[in-house]
């Protein structure tokens, strides 16, 4: 297994370039499924969960050929309807095959992803939605068993809650169903807007995009052919850069972004003090003697992201007085508070509100990364950690950063991957 062995404390200077968007590349790849031609995706980064999702299409029966950060996925030859539960397990985007293999064969069988460290995450809301367009779900064996042998139909969708992966799963069940989809209280995510403008621009017709109610045309199971597109630059890579710069009191150019999808993640940034520089593909960052505490609650988008909690929770660590971080999304994201614990940072977890009293001076130690965005964290506050911190269980980092160590590298930081 690697760890990172970081020495700190390192400034930081220089400029970063942006990968493209895993979460909005994981349904993108899911969505060739619909598609009867083969499908070449660019600005797909490198990471783990990608590669899973490539896996499993091609146990579906699929091919696809990545050349650096492109590939070209095809998937008129699959036949194999069945997501096995030695992927699902792996990762739990891979629920993301179940709208459009039921959309598109009338049957399909996907394994129930089970636990995972940072909430419950049921999928009920999926399910529930696709009884709507009139599919048979059972659950059998830890399997999804879904049949919708005449195809799926368009029905009025209310989600109870706003999910991300349920959305755009039922964007692509409706894709392919007959007649008009209403779907109420849709995520607003980009990577959701993503999806729904490639399939607009391929034949799907789809009203109301980027607002949270979705009208779609579906083509009555009729596959679309469509053209190349480039994915998204990552939002939460660049927000993670960007407090890279701020706890370390760098200045930091990120390139290829998009600023508008980072606006709540720069405005807390502004409230603790930073200023900024934005063009239209870049955001450099100012650092601020006295970083300012800041009371932060997550939410769905255009709110403060989930998937930025634990960064700006390292960054609150280095902020004058107390900060209030509070998760709303789910009930378990703050593994990451017990290993900046052991780094010296002082907080104390209330329920689903950490309460953080900064400046603390930290200390280089032995971390656990617990799961993707809490292991960025740990990098963070490694990087102004006294002495040497060891972030063990990177596995977790490599599912969704790619090149997380080069590029930090690049601008400044002591950091090398090592074998335990
Ligand atoms: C997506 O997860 C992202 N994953 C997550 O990113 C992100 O943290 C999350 O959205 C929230 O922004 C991908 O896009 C692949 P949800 P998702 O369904 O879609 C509840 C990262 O680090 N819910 O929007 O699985 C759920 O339990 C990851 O890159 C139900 O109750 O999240 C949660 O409390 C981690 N029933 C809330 O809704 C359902 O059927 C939001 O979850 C579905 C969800």
């Amino acid at each position: 297994m690697d760890y990172l062995k970081i020495q700190g404390p390192t400034p930081l200077k220089g400029n970063v370039t942006i990968s493209g968007a895993k979460n909005a590349a994981l349904p993108l790849i899911a969505m060739t499924l619909l598609s009867n031609s083969s499908v070449h995706i660019g600005n797909i980064p490198a990471v783990a969960d990608i590669r899973t999702l490539l896996k499993l299409l091609h146990n579906l029966g699929a091919t696809f050929n990545m050349q650096g950060n492109s590939v070209d996925v095809d998937t008129r030859s699959l036949t194999n309807t069945k997501a096995t539960y030695d992927i699902v397990k792996t990762m739990r985007a891979s629920i993301l095959v179940l709208g459009p293999l039921l959309a598109r064969f009338g049957h399909c069988e996907v394994s129930l992803p089970g636990g995972c460290a940072i909430g419950q995450r049921p999928i009920d809301l999926h399910l529930k939605a696709l009884e709507q367009m009139g599919a048979a779900i059972t659950i059998h064996g830890g399997y999804v068993r879904a049949e919708a042998p005449g195809g799926l139909k368009g029905a009025h969708i209310v989600f109870d809650k706003i999910t991300v992966t349920g959305t755009a799963n039922i964007i692509m069940a409706a894709a392919l169903a007959k007649g008009k989809t209403i779907l109420t209280n849709a995520a607003r995510e980009p990577e959701v807007v993503q999806l729904c403008q490639v399939l607009n621009n391929n034949g799907v017709a789809i009203e109301g995009i980027g607002t949270a109610e979705l009208i779609i045309h579906g083509t009555d199971r009729r596959l679309i052919r469509i053209d190349p597109f480039d994915v998204i630059p990552d939002r939460i890579e660049a927000g993670t850069y960007l407090c890279a710069a701020a706890i370390t009191r760098s200045t930091m150019k990120v390139e290829k972004v998009r600023p508008d999808h980072l606006e709540s993640v720069i405005g807390k940034l502004i409230e603790m003090g930073f200023t900024f520089e934005i063009d239209e593909e870049s955001i450099t960052i100012i650092p601020t003697e006295m970083i300012k505490a800041v009371d932060i609650v997550t939410q769905e988008y255009p709110g403060f992201p989930t998937d930025m909690q634990a960064q700006f929770l390292a960054l609150a660590t280095q902020a004058e007085g107390t900060s209030t971080i509070e998760e709303r999304l789910f009930e378990n994201r703050f593994m990451h508070v017990s290993e900046l614990q052991r780094l010296g940072a002082e907080i104390k977890l209330n329920g689903h509100i950490a309460t953080v009293k900064g400046p603390a001076q930290l200390f280089g130690a032995d971390v656990m990364a617990t799961d993707l965005r809490a292991s960025s964290a740990l990098v963070l506050a490694g990087m102004i950690a006294e002495g040497e911190t060891d972030v063990h269980r990177i596995y977790h980092l490599d599912r969704g950063y790619e090149n997380l160590e080069k590029k930090l590298k690049a601008v400044g930081a002591d950091i090398e991957r090592l074998k335990e």
